[in-house]
């Protein structure tokens, strides 16, 4: 049997993470993808930076275009960052020669989503970025597959790790904002610009990706009304716990006959309700359909190993030959598609 042979641009906590589950897990991936999954060839700054996993065994390319065009390459994933420069290169080049591309990218996938969805679909190719929506919860797949029957009423949950761990963490232990982002950063939770996490503009992209899935429109990220919690300080925790509410930053999609409005702002959560209950780096997001009622998807939302588990998922989605739309519908549909649409509720 033919492995399904990968190319890996970006070894730092999720790239090094993807080698290490493969590595671990690679037999059981071979059964249940019906073919082994091989890394042929790894790209990132610094040739020589010691990553904890052994890369001499892989082709070093150093640079992204011949990458994307790796002579032995099927797939290229891309764990990189940024919403535009190399990666949006890379992406480009990659679905342009018709291979098929996996990214952790929320931010390029926010802002091009659309674009690379159309680049996948005429190039028979698949895109896939599970990881790039709250870490090892599988919620793109939730969405796409799992739901793809229902008409969607509304998606909201907890989107960004770094911020649920910092407020869990002020909460519990009433420790300063600064000193638990220096944390989360170590943990590897944050993103390269942290102000990304705490301004909530990963979480915007994370939603306007959902929001996408949910409703059929395109990534809209520039309509989402984005706070963060950087203003949040330890008395505004203890004032809404001793009214019965925790602090949690929460990103909401909803469509009804006005439009469709997206938003990420800290809320004060009622006791009662599961959300107040997501600690630390975890995510949970709830979709409420109209035949599966509400759904609730909880796990964690950064770090290696969880990220790792939803970049491989994809790959073993690709190995099977699942190449469907990227988004819940073909991107022609996505273009067609306005939040009036998604008609009366
Ligand atoms: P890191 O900063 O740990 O790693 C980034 C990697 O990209 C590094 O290996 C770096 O190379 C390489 N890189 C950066 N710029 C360039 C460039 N110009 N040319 C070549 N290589 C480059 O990031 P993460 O692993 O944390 O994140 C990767 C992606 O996954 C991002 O899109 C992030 O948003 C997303 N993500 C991250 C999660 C997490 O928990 N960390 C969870 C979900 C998604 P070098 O090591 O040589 O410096
Ligand atoms: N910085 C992101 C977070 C990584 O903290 O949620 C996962 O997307």
């Amino acid at each position: 049997v033919e492995p399904l042979r990968v190319a890996i641009a970006g070894l730092g906590t999720v790239g090094a993470g993807v080698i290490r589950l493969i590595d671990a897990n690679g037999e059981l991936i071979a059964r249940r993808a019906g073919r082994p999954i091989e890394i042929v060839a790894v790209s990132a700054r610094d040739r020589a930076k010691d990553r904890g996993v052994d890369i001499a065994r892989f082709d070093w390319v150093d640079d992204f275009t011949a990458l994307a065009q790796h002579p032995r390459a099927d797939v290229v994933v891309e764990l990189v960052g940024g919403s535009d420069g190399p990666a949006l290169a890379l992406a480009r080049a990659t679905l342009k020669a018709g291979r098929s591309f996996v990214t952790a990218n929320k931010a390029m996938i926010a802002h091009h989503g659309l674009e690379l969805a159309q680049a996948a679909e005429a190039g028979d190719a698949a895109l896939k970025f599970e990881a790039a929506v709250a870490g090892g919860i599988p919620v793109i797949k939730g969405l796409r597959e799992g739901a793809a029957a229902n008409e969607i009423e509304r998606v909201y949950g907890i989107l960004n790790g770094t911020c649920n761990f910092i407020l869990s963490r002020m909460e519990a232990e009433g420790r300063d904002f600064a000193e638990v982002l220096a944390e989360a950063q170590a943990k590897g939770f944050a993103e390269a610009d942290p102000g990304f996490d705490i301004d909530g503009v990963d979480a915007a992209h994370k939603l306007s990706i959902l929001a996408s899935l949910a409703f059929g429109t395109q990534p809209a990220f520039a309509d989402v009304a984005a706070t963060g919690i950087r203003h949040v300080i330890a008395a505004d925790i203890a004032e809404a716990a001793a009214l019965g509410y925790r602090v949690r930053l929460v990103g909401i999609a909803e469509a009804d006959s006005h439009g469709l409005f997206q938003r990420v702002h800290p809320h004060l959560v009622p006791l009662d309700h599961p959300l107040a209950h997501v600690t630390g780096a975890t995510n949970a997001v709830v979709a409420e359909g109209n035949f599966v009622g509400r759904l609730f998807f909880q796990g964690a939302g950064a770090g290696d190993g969880p990220t790792a588990s939803a970049v491989v998922a994809d790959l073993i989605d690709i190995a099977r030959g699942e190449f469907g739309p990227p988004y819940a519908m073909p991107a022609a549909s996505l273009l067609a598609g306005t939040p009036a649409d998604t008609g009366e509720r």
